[in-house]
Order: C-alpha cells, then structure tokens, then sequence
C-alpha cells in the first residue's frame, strides 16, 4: 500500500537496534558452519520455532546463547554487514547501534574482535549503502558493576569509534544507580548516555526518574511506562529527551505493541521514536516498524513524518550533519 511505501521511502536513523539481536538463522547457520559448531537446531524453521519469548526473560534465554556462533572479527564484520545493508534497504540512513561486548568477552572473544569486525563493517557499509553507522557500548546490567567498569576501561583505546554508553539485559534487580560510577566516568570520558527503561519493569517509573534526575541520560530506551507519571514526561519535554520505542519488539516481550502509549507521548510533544530492537527476533526491520504501528494506531503520514523527524533530532549527530536530513 501507499503506507509501507511511504514508510519504507522516508529517510530515517535507527538509535535502539542490537547488532547481537540481527543475527538471522541463515547467517547463524553459515557462522556454525565456518567455526565448526554444532547446533542443536538443524533448519530455519527449527530456530523460529524457539522463538516463543512472552517476556523479557525468556527472549534473553534464547538470544544468549545464540551467540556462541560469533567468533572471530569476520563474523562480527558480517553481522553488522548484513544489517547495515538490511537497514538501507529500508531507508536507513543513519544507525546508531548497540553492541554487547560483555556478551563475548565472558565467553573469551576479545574485546578488539568484537569492535574491529563491527567498524569494518561500518567502513565498508558507509562506502557501499551510504548509510552511516555508529556504535554505543552496551552494559550487561546482570553483570556486576565491576565488569562493566571494567568493560568501560577496556574500551577508552577505541573512543573514536564508540559514541555513547547504554545498559541492556535483564532490568529486574538492576536498577540504574547500580551503575551510576560507571556512567559517570563515561561521561567524564566524553560518552553521551543512555539506559533502557524496559517495559512494565517492577520499579519502572522510579528507574525511569533515577535515569533522568541522577544519571542525567541523554536518552531512554523503551521509557514509555513514564506515560503513568506527569512530573518526569513534563521534565523528560524540557530537557528534549529522546524515547526509542520498539512496537513490535513490545508485543513480544509483553502483551501488546504499547501503541496508546507510544501515541500518547508523541502527542504530548515528547520526542518519540520508532526502532526494531532485535529484527531478526521480533521479525521487523525498522520500516516494519512504522507499518505495524501505523496500522495499530490509525496514523497517517504526518505522523510517521514526524517520528523520522524525531528519529534525527533524537539522534548523536552533531547538528550539523543532523540538518542535512531536517
Ligand atoms: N531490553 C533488554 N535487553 C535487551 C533488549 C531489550 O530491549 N534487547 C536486547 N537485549
Ligand atoms: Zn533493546
């Protein structure tokens, strides 16, 4: 229909997308092949049929260990590779995306194998799709605040090619402060911030104001339980926070896409924005995305308009390269 066309054909950035979380079960399968590993899933369909996730917990179950497949920097090049060219595909022009390194160095991958084969792919994206990548560092927020310390001083040798820092995995537990030393030496290193917020989290709106009010983020991830709290959205609108929302990704780890929601907030003037969180998953690259809730929500093209504006302004761009797309 004309909705996906204008959907897939309008220039957008994608800020909430885990590179981990595009590995698809063919490439799976071609990286089980070339390291000699043996799955326990032995055709395509035998992998989807595990992705039955009705939480957060149970997607983190199988996402885990998928990635045992990832080895050396060439299987990370193509990973990212086969994503950035997904990405353009669907009219991507700028990806700023999450990596969880902590998700490989504890399995004995090094650090410089994870970011090379990722900025490989970048490089060669850029000059092959036009689409710009970017890279946050990821903190396992299961981990301990040491590790992710750790993690952090690991990564300073390659500042030039990390733009901010997050923190994903499982929220229960975990709250923000328990990494506030590790956030704000980042900062004092020059990384801009961001933190999921998953949805419906036990503790939700105060881990939404602990990132606000203490760790002083630069954006949120999902965040869109803040909808319950009047004080922290009007707080979140005059600082111009960005919101990266994730439709489809939501109605898999909870009941439903969180449309009413993510409306709400986008016309309470927060700066919403729409992503694919882990495509190969949920089943949705990031126009998918915009379809999905489009079609959820009744919205026309203005206000998809408007999301891929706000997926700009939302972005780490510096504003000069960011109003070459405004
Ligand atoms: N939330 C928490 N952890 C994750 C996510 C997410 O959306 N995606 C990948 N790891
Ligand atoms: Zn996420």
């Amino acid at each position: 229909t004309d909705l996906v066309a204008f959907a897939h054909g309008l220039p957008k950035a994608e800020l909430h997308l885990h590179l981990e979380g595009t590995l698809e079960p063919e490439l799976k399968f071609a990286l089980a092949a070339r390291n000699g590993i043996e799955l326990a899933e032995k055709t395509v369909e035998e992998v989807r049929a595990t992705y039955n996730f009705h939480d957060l917990t149970s997607f983190l179950q199988v996402y885990y260990p998928a990635m045992g497949v990832l080895q050396t920097a060439e299987d990370f090049r193509d990973l990212a590779y086969a994503y950035l060219k997904k990405a353009a595909s669907q009219g991507t022009r700028h990806a700023e995306m999450f990596f969880d390194p902590q998700a490989h160095t504890s399995r004995g991958v090094p650090f410089a194998h994870v970011i090379g084969g990722y900025r490989q792919a970048i490089i060669e994206a850029r000059a092959e799709f036009g689409i710009q990548g970017e890279l946050i560092l990821c903190i396992l927020r299961d981990f301990s605040a040491e590790f992710a310390m750790a993690t952090l001083m690991e990564a300073l040798p390659y500042k030039d090619w990390i733009l901010g820092l997050g923190l994903d995995s499982d929220e229960r537990g975990n709250p923000p402060a328990k990494f506030a030393a590790v956030f704000a030496r980042a900062k004092a290193e020059g990384f801009l911030l961001t933190m999921h917020c998953d949805i419906d989290q036990e503790g939700s709106i105060e881990n939404i104001r602990q990132v606000i009010e203490d760790i002083q983020v630069d954006r949120i991830d999902h965040g869109t339980n803040i909808v319950e709290n009047d004080e922290l959205v009007e707080a979140a609108k005059a600082r111009g926070l960005g919101f990266t929302t994730c439709p489809i990704s939501n109605s898999f780890v909870t009941d439903q896409m969180k449309s009413d929601e993510i409306v709400a907030l986008l016309r309470r003037g927060l700066k919403v924005t729409i992503n694919s969180d882990d495509p190969a998953y949920f089943g949705g690259y990031v126009a998918d995305n915009y379809v999905a809730l489009a079609e959820k929500a009744d919205l026309g093209i203005e206000e998809l308009a408007q999301l891929a504006r706000n997926s700009f302004e939302a972005s780490w761009l510096t504003p000069f390269r960011r109003d070459a797309y405004l």
